[in-house]
Parts: C-alpha cells; structure tokens; sequence
C-alpha cells in the first residue's frame, strides 16, 4: 500500500516553525512536498538535486520537455542560479519581488539540466507567502515547483485540490489556506532583446510595460484567430488546465453573450446534458444545472476560476458556458486560462 501523504496545518500569519523545520528537513534529503504560494499551490523539490526534480516529473506525470520553475527566498539568490543579469531585470526584481512574476534567464551549470528540461535559460521566482519563504530558507536550497496538479487538470488554489490530485505520491503537504491570487505567475523572457511575455499572470501586462517600456507578447498569447467559431482538437497541447467537461467560451456584447448562453443551455438541456455556467455578473438570470458566480472583480474572478473548474467536475458537468471578459489588467491572464481549457470560442 502507498504510503499517505502527511498534511502539516499552518497559519501563514503565525508560522509554526517546527513543521517548517521538518517539512525542510525532508526538501533537504531529496524529498517532495508541496507548498502554498500566493498564486497556486506548488511541488516542490531541491532544484539542484536531479534525484528530487525527477520525482516532481513522476508524480505529476509531467513531460520530460516541460521546465520547471526554480523558487528563492531572497533576491541575491538569481546570482547563484543564473548570469547576464542586467538593469531591466533588476528594475523588474525590485519592483515585483516577491511576487507572481518568474524570470527566464541564462542558466548557470549549478541549475541541472532536468530541472530547465535541457534549455539554456533557467525561469527563476521568489514566491509572495510567508510558509513558502520560511521554507525555501530554512532548506537552505533554491526549491523548483510547477504547480501541484496532475498533468493538465486545473492548478491548485486550495489544499484539498492538492490532496485530490496527489495524495500518496508526496511526503508532505503544507495546507496553509486558500491562494490569494489564484492563477499563475507571469512568465516573462528577459534573455531576449526586447523582453517577451511567455505566460500573462499574476503581473499584468501593463505593470510590465510600465517598468520596461517594452514589452512583446509571445503569438500564442495574442491569439489574432478568433473567428466566428475556433474548434481546437482536445489532443492538442494547446487544451491546458481543463476541467474534465467540454467548455465553450462565448465572447462578444453583454447582451449577446446572455443571449447566445441561453439558448445553448436551451440546445444541451434538451440532448440530457448536464450544463455548468460561468458569470461575472450576479444578476444575470441564468439557469442550468449549476450557474457559478465566480466574482465581477478580476481579482475576485481569477481566484475563483479552478476552483470553479474542479467543482464542475465533481458535479458531473459535461458542458460548460462561460463568458469571455476584457483582456486589460488580470483579464489577459483569465482569458489565457479559459482559451486553453476551451474546445471552442464561439463569438456572437
Ligand atoms: O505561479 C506559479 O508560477 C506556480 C507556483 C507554484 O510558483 N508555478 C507554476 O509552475 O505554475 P508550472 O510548472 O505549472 O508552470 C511553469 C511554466 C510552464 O509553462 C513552463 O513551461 C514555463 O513556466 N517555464 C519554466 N521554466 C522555463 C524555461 N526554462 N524556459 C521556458 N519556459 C519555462
Ligand atoms: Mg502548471
């Protein structure tokens, strides 16, 4: 029988330093555990221990091609880790750390090559909450963590989310409450000229663009395709972070998109299909088998939006309307999340 995962409690305004202590003791001897951050829950494991990373790829069912995020404590750490650290990254380290912005830099030897799936830049991040800083110091090493989900379900924003997806395959879990941003970190290119913004997060694109002046975003994210219906094949690396039931995004005016919803719950109520619908707006007059009002503030959206999809899929949803919203702010970060969960955009 597997052996179960121990969950240690911990109030992140009252560190309990005992569990910290233990939960680095086992990071140090090549252990797992996962961790809170102020974006999602992550898998941690020393990042210069091949041994360790490689149990994070195993438990994750993780790619071998996919790179993993190396997390410090402290600023001075991206020294140790990484080289030709210039003046826009510091301006950024400075004005973002700690928080939801990672770093691609050039790699330094110490980083093994597991860890950056064989690339030459390591993306490096000093998480924003208190259990992840107390216990990437206390282990004494940088800590690499994806987050903690199995391979392509939604990231963890709670504990019990990490449990579901992990439990048995990781010594400890610190359970340390509910993320407070809810989607993941930015993910920015600074080993390019003009720096590039591989993943929108928790860092907005215009914060971004306010300290760098420029800044491109990667095509991917840009996404110029949106025609009237966009089908992405489900086996495509593109559907991400999916909840298990089919969702359809449906962009266009408020009125429109109420409009097109309703006769889409209309259309898979009557094939007996169990709908789930996402809102930004408490007084739209819904109705399905489970209408969600995940928030009307973008900060209140993106902290609700997995938590959303998991709940979906312990319901039994098999069809899920969601609407678009802006992509200014966080909305480019939600909106990136919601495209790579659909199957299909639908613009009305
Ligand atoms: O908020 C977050 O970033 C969370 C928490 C736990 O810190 N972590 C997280 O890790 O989301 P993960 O592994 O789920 O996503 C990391 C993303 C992936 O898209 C990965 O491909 C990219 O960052 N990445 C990591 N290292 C990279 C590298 N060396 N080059 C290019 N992309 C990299
Ligand atoms: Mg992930």
């Amino acid at each position: 029988m597997k052996k179960k995962t121990k969950i240690f409690v911990i109030d992140k305004n009252n560190i309990n330093n005992e569990l910290i202590k233990k939960a680095s003791n086992i990071l140090k001897k090549g252990g797992l555990v996962s961790f809170p951050t102020e974006t999602v829950y992550g898998l941690g494991a020393n990042a210069l221990d091949k041994g360790a990373v490689k149990k994070i790829f195993k438990a994750k069912k993780r790619p071998a091609d996919n790179p993993l995020i190396v997390h410090v404590a402290n600023k001075k750490e991206i020294n140790k880790l990484a080289e030709k650290i210039d003046e826009k990254t510091i301006k950024l380290i400075n004005k973002f750390w700690p928080g939801p912005l990672t770093i691609l830099l050039k790699k330094k030897k110490i980083v093994p090559d597991i860890t950056t799936a064989g690339l030459d830049n390591v993306a490096i991040r000093m998480p924003n909450n208190k259990i992840a800083l107390s216990l990437i110091k206390k282990s004494g090493v940088p800590i690499a963590a994806p987050s903690a989900n199995s391979f392509s379900r939604p990231s963890p924003t709670t504990a019990e989310h990490v449990v579901f997806d992990l439990d048995g395959k990781i010594e400890v879990l610190i359970d340390g409450g509910d993320c407070d941003v809810g989607v993941e970190s930015s993910v920015i290119d600074m080993t390019q000229k003009i720096p590039v913004l591989l993943r929108p997060g928790g860092v907005s694109f215009e914060e971004l663009k306010k300290v760098l002046g420029k800044v491109k975003v990667h095509p991917l994210i840009k996404d110029k395709k949106m025609k009237n219906i966009i089908p992405f094949s489900p086996g495509m690396k593109y559907k991400h972070y999916a909840p298990d039931a089919e969702l359809l995004l449906i962009k266009g005016t408020k009125k429109s998109v109420n409009k097109k919803i309703k006769e889409l719950f209309l259309k898979y109520n009557k094939q007996k299909k169990s709908v789930g619908i996402i809102t930004y707006d408490k007084d739209n007059d819904y109705t399905a088998d489970s209408v969600r009002f995940i928030g009307s503030e973008q900060e209140e959206i993106a902290k609700n939006l997995f938590k959303c999809f998991r709940d979906f899929n312990n319901q039994k949803i098999e069809i899920i309307l969601a609407e678009s919203l802006k992509t200014s702010g966080l909305g480019l970060a939600i909106m990136n999340r919601l495209k790579k969960a659909c199957t299909r955009i639908i613009k009305v």
